[in-house]
């Protein structure tokens, strides 16, 4: 099949979507659907005409892993958990071709670039899922570099393993450190998602036999830097980093003093990671690939789907150590200086670092050469995050995301505005809310705040980020805790055309 074919039948999926009983509101023009002739004139805009073109082969399919704690099988990327680096220029053209070897309809979606819509990966909005045994190419320009990831959105599959880093360089930029290190925190579940999720479904928040939960104990996990539950499911066997448990690191060679940069990814389900380098501080850099004003602290919050680079000086044997928010769990990656010596109390780093007073959003500030321009809103969009609901679900304004009516509830914008988005989190529970195919950037108080593409929203509390509308076409935001995401917490901002 090929792709105009593929096109033609996400035309018909938006098109779907407008009927009449499908969409609450009537929008104020024609929606500007993946497949418009909008979208494909914006990407002729940002490719350049001597891009490179990076070629990419991926295959997703059940394989083998070795997590440093028995060989399990599991869904992964070209075999390997993480899967395999992507790295380009900004400006660069991926061109990746995935062959889909899984039991199940799959897609790819690319965090954090602000790439063409059509090739967001989001199934049923701007493509129809890749079948099993049929392969798919993603073709787009990168405009922004920056620590960014990739994997499935369909269903819990992000959790079964299918991740991988995704890293644009700027060559413009200077760089001040010797080495850059990518760390991937992970969380790895005990048994089946799909079953954890249905039993999520069919009990709901502290039901009885819930496959998620542990059946000894109804404490949940909870955390005070997230005000209150951390967590929804307890039934994990570990936390991960760069696909490894605790016990078994991955240990980067490196030599004494040197600037290491770390591009720290929080690709974890269900868990926020707190990180942190025992002895010394980080310097963070970068916010979801977009440079702040350099700040130190003892350590970092990150919620599912946040990235942030940071800089750290290599003393002795260095540990990197992401702790599970509420879990007493951690994972940790070890930067090796030749001739070090290693005998160190990790568990005892490990609570140092459970202890330590987190860099959190309101403590980021965008560097000035990403700024937004000072603007007042075109447009303001609440967006009530509410739950969970009797059967677990969990909404946006009310509405459980449908993928069967992906606009219903949709959130109409037009090209050229400047969107402000409040997120209020009417919940008891954290949220990491992301956006598709933008990097907005945070209000902190009425001040520019990071920009960045996932980011916390406390319970009852308010978050208010503010974007250009740059790029046309059908854009989801929801909630990167897979569970919740799946459960409902997910809308769509519509382009509509002016
Ligand atoms: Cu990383 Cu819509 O997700
Ligand atoms: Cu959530």
């Amino acid at each position: 099949m090929d792709r105009r074919q593929f096109l033609g039948l996400s035309a018909a999926a938006v098109v779907t979507g407008l009927l009449p009983g499908c969409s609450k509101d009537t929008p104020s023009g024609p929606r500007i659907g993946s497949n418009s002739q909008i979208v494909a004139d914006y990407e002729r805009k940002r490719r350049a005409a001597n891009a490179a073109v990076a070629e990419v082969k991926l295959r997703a399919a059940a394989t083998d892993v070795d997590l440093g704690g028995g060989v399990i099988n599991t869904w992964t990327y070209n075999g390997g958990l993480p899967g395999p680096l992507i790295r380009v220029r900004k400006g660069d053209v991926i061109r990746a071709t995935i062959q889909n070897d899984l039991p199940a309809d799959t897609a790819i979606h690319w965090h954090g670039i602000g790439l063409r819509n059509d090739m967001d990966g989001v199934p049923g909005l701007t493509q129809e899922p890749i079948k099993p045994g049929s392969s798919f190419t993603y073709e787009f320009a990168v405009p922004d570099s920056g620590t960014h990831w990739f994997h499935p959105h369909l269903g819990t599959q992000l959790e079964r393993g299918l991740y991988a880093p995704l890293i644009v360089d700027d060559p413009a930029e200077k760089a001040d450190y010797d080495i850059d290190t990518i760390v991937i925190f992970d969380d790895w579940l005990k048994g089946d998602p799909d079953a954890t999720l249905a039993g999520l479904k069919k009990n709901g928040m502290g039901g009885m036999d819930m496959p998620g939960m542990d059946h000894g104990s109804m404490v949940m996990p909870q955390s005070d830097v997230l005000d209150g539950d951390a967590a929804d499911v307890t039934s994990y066997q570990g936390l991960l980093a760069n696909g490894r448990f605790p016990t078994a690191p991955v240990v980067v060679g490196c030599r004494e003093g040197q600037r290491v940069r770390l591009r720290i990814i929080n690709a974890a389900a269900d868990t926020a990671f707190r990180v942190g380098i025992p002895g010394q501080k980080m310097t963070v850099t970068h916010t979801d690939g977009f440079a702040v004003q350099p700040v130190e602290g003892d350590a970092v919050l990150l919620g599912q789907g946040e990235r942030i680079d940071a800089i750290v000086t290599v003393k002795g044997v260095t540990r990197v150590i992401g702790v599970g928010e509420g879990r007493g769990l951690f994972a940790q990656l070890i930067l090796y200086p030749e001739g070090a010596q290693a005998s160190q109390d990790v568990p005892a780093m490990a609570q140092s670092v459970e202890k330590a007073n987190p860099l959190r959003l309101p403590d980021f500030v965008a560097a000035e050469s990403v700024r937004l321009a000072s603007k007042s809103p075109d447009v303001t969009h609440d967006l009530v995050l509410g739950g969970p609901g009797s059967n677990y679900e969990w909404t946006i304004n009310g509405i459980a995301f449908d993928h069967a009516k992906p606009l219903e509830g949709a959130l109409d914008i037009k090209p050229g505005q400047r969107v402000r988005l409040n997120y209020r989190n009417d919940s008891t529970m954290f949220h990491p809310m992301h956006l598709h195919g933008h990097t907005f950037q945070v209000v902190n108080n009425g001040k520019p705040g990071a920009r960045k593409d996932t980011a916390i929203v406390l319970p009852k509390q308010t978050l208010t980020v503010d974007f250009d509308a740059t790029n046309p076409g059908q854009w989801v935001t929801h909630c990167h805790n897979v569970y919740h995401g799946e459960s409902g917490m997910m809308s769509v901002l519509s382009y509509v055309e002016s």
